[in-house]
């Protein structure tokens, strides 16, 4: 099996890694010219048919790493070859790709509008022929590089998105059965788990050194529990090249990363998210920590993980209240993506494979682009303003925490005046069991003076994140006090 780079001109396929058999370079031979030539005398059918063979050879030349021209993939029958290889796909900006091809004797890099227009059409096929989705980076295959090649040995069908956020690089496995396969780093685990994701999927971990069992539940999310486990890893021997394991839901994932980022200053996590709140949201990116009485998710810290191991077979057996209330989240990052990721979950799309995978990309660019809520990442806070003063206001215990992010959506959907928006949002909850209608005996005043306590607010005021249309979400937006008592008023209503 090869690493075969897949993705646009310029997009640094021919020297991902040292050794890279480059298909271009061996068309050229062949055709005893520059491409750009035999395009100008031939036309670009022509040239087609001459690369289609050579390529083909080349995926059969047992070379470990193959570069393929941006434009090799059209053929079906390159596509069909490839199913026994890895296809990585290097994604590339406009910007930087345009930069590197313009002025190099590129065929179709002459006029930058069309050479944009190309990319944006090439784009979804790319897409669907990836194992491996990497964004661009200085050097970055060759630290890829290992978690590209395990995926020869992962179930079939297992995909790799690498993500990068502020100085920190780590792969996300996306597939079937991988709990127990996969290579971890550090020496041994110490694994934190919930009593119900323990019984269930414990036995699956492999190398399993030690296992803390903490209550299940968002009202155990707590620095009595984050004591516990540190007190736990420190008679377990638990050093720095050790590493933990989250095996469980966003809950087991925001406190047991939170005790891994303070544990002796920091040591390894691997998140193994296991409900679909952790799946498509809660593992990537970083955020860890526990609640307050006085506020959710009050004391933390920034920890990305060293992997994250998403294996969407665990979800089969989350209960159906927590299967909806994790709709709320992929809702949530479908009308942030929009495109083919909202069309999809608009028309009712389960929450496969597929759905878990453009969610988890959703968030890691997103977090790639701003890794501390300086920006674009408060756009993830999406219905997390009032959702969160309602779980503040209920105790955590009456809502869970998806279900609190759907009416905080749906208050959300108001503010922006979507109604339409709102109106299919709200069907779509309905559909899948989640709330549309806030308890009647919900102090909505207490729920406003509860947004106030929102870690965003600047001074006294707390920007909201509006949707003008699936995929254009903004944040940081002004919302006076009455209308937000005037949404959540209209939430109790219903
Ligand atoms: N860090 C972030 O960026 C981020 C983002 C979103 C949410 N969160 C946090 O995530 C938490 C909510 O996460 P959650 O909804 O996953 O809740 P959770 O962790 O409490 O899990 C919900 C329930 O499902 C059970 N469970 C988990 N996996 C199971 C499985 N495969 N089979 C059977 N039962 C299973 C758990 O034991 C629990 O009872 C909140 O605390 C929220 O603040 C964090």
């Amino acid at each position: 099996m090869a690493l075969v780079f897949v993705g646009f001109m310029g997009a640094g396929k021919s020297s991902a890694l040292d050794d890279v058999l480059d298909t271009d370079k061996l068309v050229e031979d062949q055709l005893e010219m520059p491409i750009a030539s035999f395009f100008a005398a031939f036309g670009e059918q022509k040239f087609r048919r001459r690369e289609e063979p050579i390529v083909l050879r080349a995926l059969r030349s047992g070379a470990s790493a193959i570069a393929l021209g941006g434009g090799s993939v059209l053929s079906p029958v390159v596509r069909e070859a490839l199913c026994e290889h890895t296809v990585v796909w290097l994604d590339v900006s406009d910007e930087t790709a345009w930069a590197r091809a313009a002025g190099d004797d590129r065929p179709l890099a002459a006029d930058r509008a069309a050479f944009c227009a190309l990319h944006a059409e090439r784009r979804p096929l790319y897409e669907s022929i990836a194992d491996a989705f990497l964004p661009e980076g200085d050097r970055l295959v060759r630290r890829a590089e290992p978690a590209l090649r395990a995926l020869a040995d992962a179930p079939a069908g297992t995909k790799l998105v690498w993500a990068v956020a502020g100085g920190s690089e780590y792969p996300v496995f996306v597939g079937r059965g991988l709990i127990g396969g996969l290579p971890r780093p550090g020496r041994r685990a110490f694994v934190v788990t919930d009593a119900n994701v323990g019984a269930l999927h414990g036995g699956a971990l492999r190398d399993t050194h030690h296992t803390i069992t903490i209550p299940a539940g968002e009202e155990h999310k707590t620095l009595a529990v984050a004591e516990r486990v540190w007190r736990e890893l420190a008679a377990g021997g638990m050093g720095r090249d050790d590493h933990l394991v989250a095996l469980g839901g966003g809950v087991v994932g925001d406190l047991a990363g939170f005790c891994a980022a303070s544990y002796q200053r920091g040591v390894p996590i691997v998140q193994v998210p296991t409900t679909v709140v952790a799946q498509v949201d809660s593992a990537y990116g970083g955020k860890t920590g526990v609640d307050l009485p006085e506020a959710k998710n009050y004391v933390g810290a920034y920890h990305q993980p060293a992997a994250v191991i998403t294996d969407v077979s665990t979800l089969e057996t989350l209960p159906r209240d927590e299967l909806a209330a994790g709709y709320a989240e992929v809702v949530k990052t479908a009308l942030i993506a929009g495109g083919s990721l909202w069309e999809r979950v608009a028309a009712g799309a389960a929450v496969d494979k597929r759905v878990v995978l453009d969610c988890a990309r959703t968030k890691i660019a997103v977090v790639a682009s701003d890794e501390r809520d300086g920006g674009a990442r408060q756009l993830l806070n999406l219905g997390h303003t009032v959702g969160h003063a309602i779980e503040t206001v209920t105790g955590y215990r009456r809502y869970r925490h998806g279900e609190a992010v759907a009416l905080g959506l749906l208050a959300a959907l108001r503010l922006g005046g979507t109604e339409a928006l709102r109106g299919q949002v709200a069907h779509l909850f309905a559909a899948a069991g989640l709330p549309t209608a806030l308890d009647a005996d919900v102090d909505a005043e207490a729920v406003v003076a509860a947004t106030r306590l929102d870690k965003k607010r600047v001074g006294n005021r707390v920007p909201f994140v509006l949707v003008r249309a699936p995929g254009d979400v903004v944040f940081g937006q002004r919302v006076a006090a009455q209308d937000v008592l005037a949404a959540v008023v209209e939430l109790r209503a219903g």
